[in-house]
């Protein structure tokens, strides 16, 4: 086992380990770079791509030198050697920035990183050294506490990234470039740029993220300046924002609707939802339908549902670092110039297919029909709302009477997260045209998300590929044991009865099959 153990740790190390910055053939560099970052990057290196116009955030300019994870000083201009290739081995998470490690060689990247240089004059500077992380402060119950206490404090890291570090508090962000920013919710590890390690953590909070708002803790001249030590409890505090209930697990493709027997939680914030279990979605850009959409900010979904003798709850939770109400002053002034409402829907076949058969990935197609449940968040004019589709693909809608079908939904937005609650009696208002939630089947499911504020409407939205919902049976322990001893019972008795109906066999008789 040892003998595994060691080149396991030395190939871990040596892929995930710090860099060691080496020479790279910078003319080697460009003629990867015309291969494979020309699309994004552009010719000039200037982030003028032909893909760029897509991306959201867009790719580095890299004549301007300013590069998002630098681990040198804050008073330092530029980033390492080391940072650069870091960059591009492991890729930006939670952008379209791929990590090359699995394409090129390592000496191909390093190669890359003496070429970029070139392309902002910088192949003579001197390597900057890593910043001074002092002596490392692990993690406790006590570090954690302190680090909350820092971030809270005079909103030092509040006035941004909101009370519960969603990224919510509202503010019009832009970039030095002028492109609009959102300060990352910190709730979600996997869209950092970096990492969620506290060093990670601990070095941006140092310096900043050069070329957006987010500021140099660092620095001694600011009034909001952190000790090194400080630093490290604020570091170990973000890292335990992770949500550890909302994170997506590629196994969980079911939701599982707990059975009430009285009344089901009435309102979205009804502590009884504890009860149930979430599970989270990734959602992605819709690119199926015209007109495609390429730069979301909702990334996940998380769903929990509840049913009793008549009726099925279904919960949905997101974050969605605006409260986009049209009409709305402040809600206007950080949006994009069309601000419109936050909106949620389920889709649901109208006939339970057969098998492992699911309904045309879009919206259904002429022999599938789905239902459509969509609430919206209301204007300064009017309430929300909800509204029932049915659907034969992206061009056949019938828009129908939610009300009538017994569909209603309410919504409650705190601290960066929508809570929307979406009722329907199990039985269908119109057996033709409804579909009936039975329980013990697995019933498709899929989901679509507006964020108004990121001019998200019509077909421009995120959505869900088919999941399941599952109504639980019966779990009572008495009928299910009852059930085994039944089955063991029938088992004993059908031994016994073979037995005693095959003769015993002889020896002879076995030697004779053998
Ligand atoms: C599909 C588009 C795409 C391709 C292809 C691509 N990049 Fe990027 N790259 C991006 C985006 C987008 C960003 C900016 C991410 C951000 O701002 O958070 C980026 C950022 C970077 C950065 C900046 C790192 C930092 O700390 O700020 C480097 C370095 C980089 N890319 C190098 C490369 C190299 C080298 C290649 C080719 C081997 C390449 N990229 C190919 C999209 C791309
Ligand atoms: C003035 C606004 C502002 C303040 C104050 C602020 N941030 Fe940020 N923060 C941002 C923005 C904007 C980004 C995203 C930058 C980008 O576009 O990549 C960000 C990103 C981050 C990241 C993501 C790192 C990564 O690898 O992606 C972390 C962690 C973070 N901030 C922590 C903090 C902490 C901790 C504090 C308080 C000590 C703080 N921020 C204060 C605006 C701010």
């Amino acid at each position: 086992m040892k003998r595994l153990i060691i080149p396991l740790i030395t190939i871990f190390l040596w892929f995930a380990g710090p860099a060691c910055a080496k020479p790279g053939d910078a003319e080697n560099g460009e003629r990867i770079y015309a291969q494979r970052c020309v699309w994004c990057h552009g010719e000039e290196g200037d982030g003028e791509g032909a893909a760029a116009e897509r991306l959201n955030p867009p790719p580095r300019d890299f004549t301007a030198a300013q590069y998002k994870i630098k681990t040198t000083a804050f008073d330092d201009d530029f980033a390492n050697d080391d940072n650069m290739f870091r960059m591009i081995r492991d890729g930006m998470p939670g952008t379209a920035m791929p990590g090359w490690s699995d394409v090129l060689s390592e000496q191909e990247m390093w190669d890359l990183v003496w070429y970029i240089k070139t392309l902002a004059g910088l192949e003579e500077e001197p390597l900057g050294a890593d910043m001074d992380y002092g002596t490392r402060i692990e993690s406790s119950p006590e570090s954690i506490a302190r680090g909350k206490e820092l971030f809270l404090e005079d909103d030092r890291c509040v006035e941004c990234h909101g009370k519960e570090g969603k990224g919510d508090a509202a503010k019009g962000l832009k970039d030095d470039s002028g492109f609009r920013t959102w300060p990352r919710n910190l709730t979600k590890p996997w869209t950092f740029r970096a990492s969620n390690d506290p060093k990670d953590i601990f070095a941006r909070i140092s310096t900043g993220i050069p070329s957006t708002q987010m500021p140099a803790f660092g620095d001694p001249a600011s009034d909001k300046v952190l000790s090194v030590e400080d630093r490290w409890h604020v570091a170990n505090y973000v890292n335990s924002l992770a949500k550890t209930d909302k994170v997506v697990a590629p196994e969980n493709t079911v939701v599982k609707a707990e059975k009430f027997e009285g009344p089901l939680p009435g309102s979205p914030d009804d502590p009884q939802w504890e009860q149930t279990t979430p599970t989270t979605f990734f959602l992605v850009p819709q690119i199926v339908g015209k007109e495609r959409f390429f730069t979301p900010s909702n990334d996940t979904v998380t769903a929990r549902a509840a049913f009793n003798e008549g009726t099925i709850a279904i919960l949905l939770e997101w974050d969605d670092r605006t409260r986009s109400i049209p009409g709305d002053e402040t809600a206007g002034e950080i949006s994009d110039p069309e601000l419109a409402q936050d909106s949620i829907a389920i889709q649901l076949p109208v006939v339970i297919p057969e098998g492992s058969e699911k309904p045309y990935f879009g919206m259904g197609d002429v022999s599938h029909p789905v239902n459509m449940w969509q609430w919206k968040s209301g204007t300064t004019e009017t309430p929300e709302s909800v509204k029932l589709y049915n659907a034969m693909g992206f061009t056949e809608i019938e828009i129908r009477d939610a009300a009538a079908s017994g569909i209603e939904a309410r919504g409650i937005y705190e601290n960066g997260t929508w809570k929307v609650l979406m009722t329907r009696p199990r039985k269908p208002a119109d057996s033709e045209k409804d579909i009936e939630f039975s329980d013990g089947e697995f019933i498709p499911i899929a989901f679509a998300a507006w964020d108004g504020s990121n001019s998200e409407q019509g077909s421009r939205h995120t959505m869900t590929t088919w999941y399941w919902l599952l109504l639980k049976p019966d779990t009572g322990t008495g009928p299910a044991i009852a059930a085994v001893i039944v089955v063991l019972l029938l088992l004993a008795i059908q031994f016994w009865w073979v037995r005693s109906a095959t003769p015993a066999q002889t020896t002879a008789d076995r030697r004779e099959q053998a």
